[in-house]
């Protein structure tokens, strides 16, 4: 029997026995299920708060969700000739006409893996001698509902529904785990940046005992660090690793967009990440709010400073399950006042030899590299970070490949890195000054002595 049939039966058995046993919710139907029984809100109707979203009962399969859910090209062939199947000819609906037969042939065919991410079905056998999965089990291993992006889609859909809210929404970023590439092990981590992340892993698992001991100053975390050295990238991982939905904003265009609307826009990022709770929020350059503190020419901008930081005292990861990290390249230009909301600094330096070398070993993962050696590579890279030493590899790849090259060198890569310090070298270059640097051909451009100076700001971030 094919797998095909495996795969539809699995499926026909879960919306089943899901409509006859009301206390399963929607946590219990595996992820791909639920995303083909989401009832989305219809557009005529009069949008109404208080419409439940989600799942309904019956579930009711045709070929369409089937395929859907499955996979499976053609679900009603697969399975056609089980004695306990049934097609409509007029609704063109699928089911079972003995549900009993269809969990024994289930149970004998499907692997206990497939059992273990299926808490519906687990939940109606768990007490057979011949099986020996719970459910409890089965839950603990299916991603929450809340994880999922028709589940967030909807719940924006249902809060943020006006226009001046949807535009709220092009200033919020909000992205399902499932949707997040980089996770933790694609990233190198300094010891200190390791050990504040298990930290707050640990706080999350453990929130109902700290509640319990009135330990509640946890979950503000500040990254602070240069451009390029995985503030981003480590909040997304960890999202990804939680499975919560990561909500990111940056500052600065709250602030400057909608000069009037600042303090509401602040109040409403904050309603969005209550909303998506459990989640984490993500404050991208959070210094422009110390820089709006400063200067006080505009009474709107100091509301709004005064809103966001009443909003971080306001929210907690052991009351709102939101995860509040903010990032700042310029730590010098925050005011104690933002500083101070922080239970926890982690430093995001450039990283030294040894993670270059590292970082280097990731991103040429998948690359052919013939006589690759990272720490050479990395004895040439002293104060790249791991963007750089990523933009240095995509260069590598690129020229190999204008000589038709799908496998790189060394030399390659060290050409990469050489046009690269030139590039940096261009950056910082003076175009107003006379320096014959600007006259094309003399080849004083390429200034490649030993005295690379990287301490310099990287280009997007020049205020
Ligand atoms: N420690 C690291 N390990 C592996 N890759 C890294 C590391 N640091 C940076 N990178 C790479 O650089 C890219 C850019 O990093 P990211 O955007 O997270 O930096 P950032 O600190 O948020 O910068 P910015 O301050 O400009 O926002 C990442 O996608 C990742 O590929
Ligand atoms: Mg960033």
């Amino acid at each position: 029997m094919s797998n095909r049939a495996l795969e539809v039966v699995e499926f026909l058995l879960t919306a089943h026995l899901y409509g006859e046993n009301r206390g399963l919710d929607e946590n219990d139907l595996p992820p791909r299920y639920r995303r083909v029984f989401w009832s989305e809100p219809e557009d005529d109707a009069e949008t109404d708060e208080d419409a439940p979203i989600g799942i309904e009962r019956p579930l009711v399969v045709t070929e369409s969700t089937a395929r859907k859910a499955t996979g499976v090209e053609h679900p009603w062939d697969a399975i056609s000739d089980l004695m306990f199947t049934q097609k409509e000819d007029f609704s063109g609906r699928i089911s079972l006409t003995q549900p009993e037969m269809a969990t024994e042939w289930y149970l004998e065919r499907a692997e206990p893996d497939r059992l273990e991410t299926n808490p519906t079905i687990a939940a109606t056998v768990e007490d057979r001698d011949d099986v020996d999965v719970t459910h409890a089990e089965a839950r603990e291993r299916t991603r929450p509902i809340q994880a999922d992006r028709v589940w967030i889609d909807s719940l924006l859909d249902q809060y943020f529904d006006e226009e001046e809210d949807a535009e709220m929404l092009d200033l919020v970023q909000v992205r399902a785990p499932e949707e997040i590439e980089m996770t933790l092990e694609d990233l190198v981590l300094t010891q200190d940046q390791e050990g504040e992340i298990q930290k707050l892993m640990k706080a999350i698992e453990h929130r109902e005992y700290l509640a319990d001991i009135g330990l509640r100053e946890i979950g503000k975390i500040l990254f602070v660090g240069p451009p390029g050295t995985g503030k981003t990238t480590v909040t997304r991982a960890l999202a990804h690793e939680l499975g919560l939905p990561f909500v990111e904003v940056k500052l600065s265009m709250i602030t400057s967009q909608y000069l009037g609307e600042t303090a509401k826009n602040v109040e409403k990022t904050f309603e969005v990440a209550k909303r998506l709770s459990p989640c984490i929020l993500f404050i991208d350059e959070f210094d422009s709010v110390a820089k709006t503190r400063r200067s006080d020419e505009h009474a709107a901008l100091k509301r709004a400073v005064n809103t966001l930081l009443k909003s971080i005292d306001d929210i907690s990861l052991i009351r709102d399950e939101v995860i509040l990290i903010g990032a700042t390249n310029h730590p010098d230009q925050l005011d104690s006042a933002a500083w101070r909301r922080f239970d926890e600094i982690v430093n995001f330096p450039k990283p030294d030899r040894g993670m270059r070398s590292d970082i280097l070993r990731i991103i040429t993962k998948r690359m052919d590299v013939a006589e690759f050696d990272p720490d050479a590579v990395a004895d040439r890279t002293e104060g790249l970070t791991g963007s750089d030493l990523r933009m240095v590899l995509r260069e590598a790849v690129l020229e190999a490949l204008t000589e038709e090259r799908m496998s790189l060198t060394q030399e390659d890569i060290i050409d990469a890195v050489e046009d690269f310090e030139e590039r940096d070298n261009l950056k910082n270059m003076n175009m107003m000054s006379d320096g014959e640097q600007l006259v094309a051909g003399d080849g004083s451009g390429h200034d490649d002595d030993e005295g690379h100076d990287h301490d310099h700001d990287e280009g997007h971030d020049h205020d």
